[in-house]
Order: C-alpha cells, then structure tokens, then sequence
C-alpha cells in the first residue's frame, strides 16, 4: 500500500501521509487539512471513523474480539495478575517488579487517607442521590483538598498525583455505598491488599470483623482488571479532552465519571440488572423482550448488547460470563436472572437481527450478575466499573499530558440562520 492518500476536491487534489500503527492499523493523517484546503474540515458525528490520538496503552480489535493492555492479552491479566499490578503496567507502561509494586501500594497506602471535612459533603448528599452523580462530585470536591497543581514536566510530580487517587478514590467509592446504606464511613486498613482494603472499606459492618472471603475477591480483582481500559471509548475521551485545557487530573477524572454514567457506557450494567429483573417479575418471558428490542417503534433496547467497536464478541464478556457461574456455584447463590440472562443471549445469538447487526452481548451483560452476588447494590454498579477504569483513565490522562497534546476543541458545520437584522421587541 502506497503510504499517502489522495483527496480530490473539483479541481484540486491534495496528499495526506498515512499512519500506520504498531498493528498496522492506517490512518490518514488530516492535520494539515483545513490550512491546504482553504478551510475545508471532515465531519464524523460519533467519531466513528476518527482517531483522536496515536496511543500506546491499549489495543482493541473488535472484527478479531482482541483487547490488550499494553501488549497483554485480556485474558492473560485476567487470570494471572492482580489489579495493582495491572494499574501500573496501565499507568506507567511495563508490569511492575516486586519492589516497584510493594513500593507503589505502600506510596498509595500512604496517601489514602480524605480529608474529614469530605465527610461533610458526602452527609450533604440525601440518601436518595444516585451513587454516580455523588462519585463525581466528591472527585471533583478533591481539587479543592489538594489545590496544588501537577507539574506534568516532573516525574516526581506526576508519580505522587497517581498515588493520591489511587488512594483515595476507593474511599470516595466506599462512603459512597457506605451513605446510601446508612453506614458510618471508615477507612479499611493498611495492612491488605489493595482489593482486600476496598472489600473492607465497602462491606464491613460496625459490629463485627471484616472476613476476606477469597472466591469474592478474586471475582471483583477479575472485573476490576476487566474494565481497567478500554482505549477511546466515551468517559475516556471525555476525561483526554477535559485535561486538554489543562484543567487538573481529579477535575478530569470526574468529567470521566459523569460520562461513564450514562446507560448507553458504563450505566448499561445497571440498566441490565433492572431489564433482567423486570423480565424476572414479568413471568420470565424472554420472547416478550426480544420482541420490543426488535421494534423500531420502541425505544426499548436490549442493554448489554452491542457495542460501539466489538462486531464480533466483547472478549471481556466471555471470561465474565464463565466468572459469574463460577462465582454463584462457588457461593452456593441460585439467581434465576442468570438463567434469565443465558436465555436472552442464547435466542439473540441465533436471531437474524442481532446476527445481521453483529450485536453480542458485552462487558456489562453479566457484570451486574456478580457484583449482585456480592452483596453490592444496583445502584453502585456503575460507580464499580469506574473504579476498575481508573487506572486506564489516569494513563490516558498521564499520556495526553506528557504527550503535549493540543486543547481539543472540533470543528462544526454550522447550519443555522444566515446574517438577519435585529427586531425591536415592540415590533416583533
Ligand atoms: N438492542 C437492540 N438494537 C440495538 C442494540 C441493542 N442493545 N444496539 C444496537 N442496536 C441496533 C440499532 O438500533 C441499530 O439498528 P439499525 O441499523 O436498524 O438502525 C444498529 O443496531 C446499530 O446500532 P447503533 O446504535 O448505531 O450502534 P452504536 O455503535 O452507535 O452503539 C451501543 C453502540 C453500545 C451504544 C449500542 O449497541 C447500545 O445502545 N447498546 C445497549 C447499551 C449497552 O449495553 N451499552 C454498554 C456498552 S459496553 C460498556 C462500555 O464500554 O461502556
């Protein structure tokens, strides 16, 4: 393949390099664009055809099913590491050695600690608040605790803004389930693990010791590295773009929030969890579902199904699915909404409409199983999935930063009214 494209327009024609990537993905470099052309700009509204950046963090392929972080199949880190550890290769590029880890969750355990004046705000909150919408602002409340700016040139500078969310983030996450049940908010321990300490931070009642129990948190360290990055998608993007003005990383970081919450992102696990238990409580009738998914007069859509990149399957949903059985079987749980669930996707796999619109289920389809089974309620199902994507949001940050990447701010094609004189109001 030749390494330019060509672009006729009427008369002129005019050359842009390509780009090629590591997995020889093209791209045609538009950036000179608008200046050769006299102002001409490309529109793609859902950016389905456009790259924002040229990244190293993640790579996705969704015709072969592929997601690696870093170079690591999904399905090597799922089974082999630990959250953590995942984190860091995320953030700082390679797996981390023993004294690298050890070194990063002590630095992490040494800045966990919010201020108690938080407390206030998160008591602010009325009980009824959504999870996310409290996530998001007491992420963003952290700016005005820690109000000293990030030298992205340092190292130094960069290392210690990572480990102050690392640390406090699950605190946040924590006293926001913590609120929402009515329990007092606590801090978990320094001497567990980083999963351990967030079990504790979330589960543990005020009148009796916190037990680990292993096939829980070997499930949630699972899910965790399963959503850690998903390269370009939605709150990605959005937290890239935020930090593009220069605004702060947890400013940043709860732009990303708010964008994860929305049912067509990371809100999908919740909304799955409501459509599986509705179908539950209406007689169990898939076909019913299926059906209303299939009509274009109803808004209704099958959640969990379909993504934006994955035409053939969401590789995340394949071990989460295996995960979920294992984790009800292992905790003796007999939840009919997995029958539900197996139901649905075993008729939408063989249903001419999924199949001709490539929809299979996707990361979110059985999440919400598990964390059910965990004892974690619906609401904070969504505020789960940002804790696991934290890591991939700070690496994206981290890169766009050190990468000096210009404001983001697209172009338009403006389709209003032309130049019209003003109207006094008396005569209008
Ligand atoms: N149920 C029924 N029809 C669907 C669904 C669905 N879940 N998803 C897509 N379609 C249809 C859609 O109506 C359209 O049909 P037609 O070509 O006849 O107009 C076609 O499939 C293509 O859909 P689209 O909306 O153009 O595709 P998109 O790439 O813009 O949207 C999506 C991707 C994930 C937003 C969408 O599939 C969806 O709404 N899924 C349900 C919500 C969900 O599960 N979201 C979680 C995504 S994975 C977690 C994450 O990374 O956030």
């Amino acid at each position: 393949m030749s390494d330019i494209a060509k672009l006729q327009i009427g008369e002129n024609s005019y050359e842009f390099p390509l780009i090629k990537g590591t997995e020889n993905e093209v791209a045609i470099d538009v950036k000179t664009l608008r200046n050769a052309t006299n102002g001409v700009i490309t529109i793609d509204p859902g950016y389905k055809n456009t790259g924002s950046c040229v990244s190293g963090i993640t790579f996705l392929d969704g015709e072969k099913g592929i997601l690696r972080y870093r170079g690591y199949s999904i399905e090597e880190l799922a089974e082999k590491a630990d959250f953590l550890e995942v984190a860091y290769l995320l953030i700082f590029g390679n797996l981390p050695t023993s004294e690298q880890l050890e070194k990063f969750h002590s630095d992490i355990k040494s800045n966990s600690v919010v201020d108690d004046d938080v407390k206030k705000i998160v008591d602010a909150f009325p009980k009824t608040a959504h999870p996310m919408g409290v996530l998001s602002s007491l992420t963003s409340a952290l700016t005005a605790f820690n109000p000293s700016s990030v030298d992205v040139d340092s190292e130094e500078d960069m290392y210690n803004s990572v480990v102050k969310i690392m640390g406090k983030f699950p605190v946040l996450v924590a006293w926001t389930m913590r609120k929402k049940q009515g329990l007092p908010l606590n801090y978990g321990s320094k001497n567990l693990g980083y999963v351990e300490n967030i079990m504790k931070m979330m589960f543990e009642q005020p009148n009796e010791d916190y037990v680990i129990n292993p096939i829980i948190k070997n499930a949630l360290d699972k899910l965790l590295i399963l959503h850690a990055d998903h390269e370009q998608n939605c709150s990605t993007s959005t937290v890239r773009i935020a930090g593009s003005s220069h605004v702060g990383l947890f400013a940043s970081l709860s732009t990303g929030i708010s964008a994860l919450w929305g049912p067509l992102h990371g809100g999908a696990n919740q909304a799955v969890l409501e459509m599986l238990e509705a179908i539950r409580q209406d007689g169990g009738d898939t076909k019913k579902y299926m059906a209303k998914a299939k009509d274009k007069s109803d808004p209704f859509r099958l959640m969990g199904f379909g993504h934006r990149v994955y035409k053939n399957f969401d590789p995340r949903a394949k071990i989460i699915k295996k995960a979920a059985e294992e984790v009800l079987n292992d905790l003796g749980i007999n939840d009919p909404i997995l029958e539900i669930a197996k139901g649905l996707s075993e008729e939408a796999l063989s249903d001419p409409y999924f199949v001709d619109r490539k929809l299979y289920p996707n990361v979110d389809f059985y999440s919400g199983i598990i964390y059910r089974a965990m004892g974690i309620p619906v609401e904070m199902f969504t505020v789960m999935f940002a804790l696991g994507r934290l890591p991939g949001w700070i690496a994206q940050w981290k890169e766009m930063r050190t990468n000096k990447e210009p404001i983001g701010r697209p172009r338009q094609i403006y389709n209003g009214e032309n130049l019209r004189s003003f109207i006094p109001l008396d005569k209008r």
